[in-house]
């Protein structure tokens, strides 16, 4: 039968790629171009050459950046305060593009090489199942015939050298890694002790902050409804303005990487109840999320805010991160996100400089919730102050109550 392997060029995938070969499975490489930096010809020439029937290729970046990427950016979406979710946000596009590959072609099954402790397994078959329910699903790495073949990566390292299979991985530096638009991960390794900090040459999206220029990059991002819709920066004393989606992420990344912005090295829980060591880059992302919380302050509404940072964005990426995309919960969440940015319509414009992004100013044309006059310390016009004498004798009542009946109780 045939099986649709999700096939990232990489060493894991390469080496199951060849082993689904000798089960006497014919296989399709499925591959997404998600806006991952690679050599998608040399990608095809390899698995043809280890022996796939079929690569097939597609292109889901506009797909990837309005149905997820967008939403993200709007929701502040964020893992245990520190992880952007980069990996988590492209498995449900790349899952739901393999399988439209796997129909196409009449393959009885599909594949993927997650290991069977992570949580990549349980987005990408909950996604799988969800799309097709009747879809079999082959995991080497939870079959017991390949893991007492490959016990780790240096049997995959071995395997691959036996079978001429090229790869970038060398001993010593045997990263896991998964990239797209948004992000790139680092694991496994020696990243698998916490206290060691990663190498230099380890990070590839972004320059070391130290290296960075001094001088800070200037630029501006347009939003509306909470979308980034428009980047404004300098290059060779010109001003440049991006709109088309895939241009701005693009260029979202492009200016980050040459500041050293969106580095993250982070223990995280993983949703089958193990810690985990990750280190990421997410350069683009990281400044639109920044730019656009900033614009919140700007122009949401207090209590709206209130509900979201409270339910929707935690709810949003807990479901995210554990795979539940396709699932009745994230759909209702999900619904939840677009109501919250009506108002969400500005400009913030910001510095980028050796790692950090710095806002510098923000304004809005349209929305009138920040009234200068009404904030201000210089002017007495706008609301009466003498209210707040009575705003805050109401307020008072019950929390002169709780201080006596502590003060009878003796409690400190
Ligand atoms: N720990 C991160 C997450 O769970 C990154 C996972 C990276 N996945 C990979 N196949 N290399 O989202
Ligand atoms: C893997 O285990 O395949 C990668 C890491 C993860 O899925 O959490």
């Amino acid at each position: 039968g045939k099986v649709c392997l999700a096939y990232s060029g990489g060493l894991d995938t390469s080496v199951i790629l060849a082993w689904l070969l000798e089960q006497g499975y014919e296989v399709i490489a499925f591959m997404a171009n998600i806006g991952q930096e690679e050599d998608f010809e040399a990608a095809r020439a390899k698995a043809l050459k280890i022996g796939a029937s079929k690569y097939v290729l597609v292109d889901v970046r506009k797909e990837f950046i309005e149905k997820i990427l967008y939403p993200a950016i709007q929701v502040n979406g964020i893992y245990e305060n520190v992880y952007l979710l980069g990996t988590s946000l492209a498995r449900p596009v790349i899952a739901k593009a393999q399988m439209k590959v796997a129909k196409q072609e009449n393959c009885f099954a599909v594949s993927h090489g997650c290991t069977g402790k992570g949580n990549d397994q349980v987005r990408f078959e909950l996604s799988f199942y969800a799309l097709n329910p009747n879809v079999k699903v082959i995991a080497p790495w939870r079959d017991p015939e390949f893991i007492k073949r490959f016990s780790g990566r240096k049997d995959l390292l071995n395997y691959a050298g036996q079978k001429n299979i090229h790869v970038e991985q060398t001993a010593a530096k045997p990263w896991s890694t998964d990239e797209n638009l948004a992000h790139i991960s680092f694991e496994a390794g020696i990243l698998e002790d916490p206290n060691t900090t990663p190498p230099k040459d380890m990070w590839k999206l972004t320059v070391d902050p130290v290296d960075a220029p001094d001088v800070p990059e200037d630029i501006e991002i347009h939003y509306k409804q909470g979308v980034p819709e428009k980047l404004v920066y300098t290059e060779n004393n010109a001003t440049v303005e991006v709109t088309d989606p895939v241009d701005l992420f693009t260029t979202a990344n492009k200016l980050a990487r040459r500041n050293g912005v969106g580095r993250i090295d982070i223990v995280e829980n993983r949703f089958i109840g193990i810690k985990s060591r990750g280190c990421y880059e997410t350069p683009g992302l990281t400044i639109l999320r920044s730019a656009h919380i900033d614009l919140e302050g700007l122009t949401l509404d207090r209590e709206v805010r209130s509900i979201r940072d409270l339910f929707v964005t935690p709810t949003y990426s807990k479901l995210l991160y554990n795979g539940m995309y396709f699932t009745p919960e994230f759909e209702y969440v999900k619904s939840m996100i677009a109501p919250s940015q009506v108002t969400v319509n500005g400009v913030v414009k910001a510095s980028l400089y050796k790692g950090s992004f710095i806002v510098r100013g923000r304004f809005s044309a349209t929305e009138k919730l920040y009234d200068e006059t009404e904030s201000s310390m210089d002017e007495l016009t706008g609301f009466s102050p003498q209210d707040a004498t009575g705003f805050i004798a109401v307020q008072s009542i019950r929390i002169k109550k709780y201080g006596e009946s502590k003060k009878e109780k003796g409690i400190d």
